[in-house]
């Protein structure tokens, strides 16, 4: 038996790759990578994306960022998460297990209804479709940002209903892991979020990006005044990328006073471009390549399905179903 342990994580295709979800989550993939595995959660984003060609960019976006990042296909399994049809087909049997209580309690679907998004049972059923994304790759491992924590034992709840319900360890219950920061802050000093217009996409770059980072909120001590690092977003942002003795540079600058919010915002933004540039670069050259992205996908697409083939097939024998007959050649 392998003693390695099974890494699987799903990002929505809703927009571009942000700070927050780089150091909450995409930095723990792409230092995972062995026995990985990766996707691009294109049915869960239906839930906010409806428009056929935003889908495709955003998909072929997040897939460019993973490999200019630093994903290797040929080490870690990436793919798109409607190429593998079996786990939609998962989706429909844990729901079958599920208590309706389970659902309503999920934080994330009140909060997204509450903020005025219309209540269908897509978003309503979420959660099992992330259970099914899962459960259907034994996955051991799923590093998230502290906002899914509730998914997780979500998962976790279903995987149990399902092996007692049918009296067999047919599921592996997987653990949470959280990156270097499980809730990164966004320009307003809130969770980092798309949803919230507070984020600072990866590669942004030139003017959008100095726009962005110079409107991160900060107090109003004045410049000639001592500042407390801790308490600013801007300290928070840069103390991600840089290294202990920059931070503790920087940090000096604030308490020495006469040093403004300005000058840190600066020293931010050349950390973004030093960081994320030469990654930035790799980006546009794979964009301007979409095959190249497609056959990494597709390379993806069938390891990844062979593997929930095989999950389901425990699964469809526990429920009292026959292995589903081979295709006609
Ligand atoms: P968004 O909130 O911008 O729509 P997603 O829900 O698509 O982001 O999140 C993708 C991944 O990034 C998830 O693993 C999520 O937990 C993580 N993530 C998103 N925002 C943050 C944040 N501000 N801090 C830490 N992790 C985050
Ligand atoms: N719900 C996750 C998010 O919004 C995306 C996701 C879908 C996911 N399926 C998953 C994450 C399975 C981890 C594992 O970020």
């Amino acid at each position: 038996m392998s003693q390695s342990r099974r890494y699987l994580s799903g990002v929505q295709p809703s927009g571009q790759l942000h700070l927050g979800n780089y150091f909450g989550a995409l930095q723990q993939h792409i230092a995972n990578q062995d026995d990985a595995f990766y996707f691009i959660a294109d049915y869960h984003a239906m839930n906010s994306v409806q428009d056929a060609a935003a889908l495709r960019e955003n998909t072929l976006s997040l897939a460019a960022t993973y490999l200019a990042l630093g994903l290797d296909p040929e080490r870690a399994t990436l793919w798109r998460q409607s190429d593998v049809p079996e786990v939609t087909e998962l989706a429909w049997m844990l729901g079958t297990v599920t208590a309706m209580g389970l659902l309503e309690r999920a934080v994330s679907y009140k909060e997204k209804v509450e903020r005025g998004q219309e209540a269908r049972v897509g978003l309503f059923t979420y959660p099992v479709l992330q259970a099914a994304d899962i459960l259907a790759f034994d996955a051991d491992v799923v590093p998230v940002g502290k906002d899914q924590s509730q998914h997780l034992e979500m998962t976790r709840d279903m995987a149990g209903y399902f092996n007692r319900a049918f009296g067999q360890e047919i599921f592996k219950s997987p653990k949470t892991e959280y990156g270097v920061a499980p809730v990164v802050p966004g320009l307003d000093g809130a969770k980092m979020s798309k949803s919230y217009d507070n984020h600072i996409p990866i590669f942004m770059k030139g003017k959008a990006l100095k726009k962005r980072v110079m409107s991160i909120t900060t107090d109003s001590t004045p410049l000639e005044e001592p500042k407390d690092p801790t308490t600013c977003t801007v300290f928070a942002l840069y103390s991600l990328m840089a290294t202990e003795a920059e931070r503790e540079a920087l940090a000096a600058q604030y308490r020495g006073g006469n040093f403004g919010y300005g000058h840190a915002k600066l020293a931010l933004l050349e950390k973004i471009n030093e960081v994320f540039g030469p990654a930035r670069d790799r980006y546009e050259a794979l964009m301007a390549n979409p095959e190249e992205i497609e056959a990494a996908l597709a390379i993806g697409a069938r390891r990844a399905r062979k593997v929930a083939q095989g999950v389901l097939g425990r699964a469809r024998a526990a429920v009292g179903m026959n292995p589903r007959p081979v295709d006609p050649a």
